[in-house]
């Protein structure tokens, strides 16, 4: 299974640094919704689901965690720990967030407006449509 790990240019001087997210030149989408998950508590998981449709795009923009993305076949671990690196993450990848440094702030750009209807979050069904492909 391919990671698709997008390199954003950090634009830094001795002022700090600064990453633009800019839709369909950076970012392969158009950014119907940006969240971002924050004082996420030690040692808690998330996600744990996946999507019919939504692309979404993941960033450490500060602090690390981990995704376990999973297309039915094969898992993948990712740390994600750089402010100018990017997961993509497909519909139809299961995935799951471990290990939130204490400071983590996930900022998570996606291609449509929350929908509940769009979620799978029972992994054997994700399989069932899986195999169903
Ligand atoms: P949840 O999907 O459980 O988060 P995670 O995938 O990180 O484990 O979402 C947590 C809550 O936030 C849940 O009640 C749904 C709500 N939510 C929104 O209202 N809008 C959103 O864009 C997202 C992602 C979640």
């Amino acid at each position: 299974m391919n990671v698709n790990l997008i390199q954003l240019q950090s634009h830094g001087d001795e002022r700090g640094a600064l990453v633009s997210l800019e839709q369909s030149l950076n970012i392969p989408f158009q950014i119907k919704r940006v969240y971002y998950v924050f004082n996420t508590k030690e040692s808690v998981t998330r996600g744990f689901h996946a999507h019919k449709e939504l692309k979404q795009l993941a960033i450490a923009v500060k602090g690390s965690c981990r995704f376990l993305l999973d297309d039915g076949k094969e898992k993948v671990d990712v740390l994600l720990d750089n402010p100018a690196q990017g997961l993509m993450i497909d519909s139809f990848i299961w995935r799951e967030m471990t290990d939130f440094s204490e400071d983590c702030v996930l900022l998570v750009l996606a291609d449509a407006y929350y929908d509940e209807n769009d979620y799978i979050r029972d992994y054997d069904k994700f399989l069932g449509l899986i195999s169903d492909e």
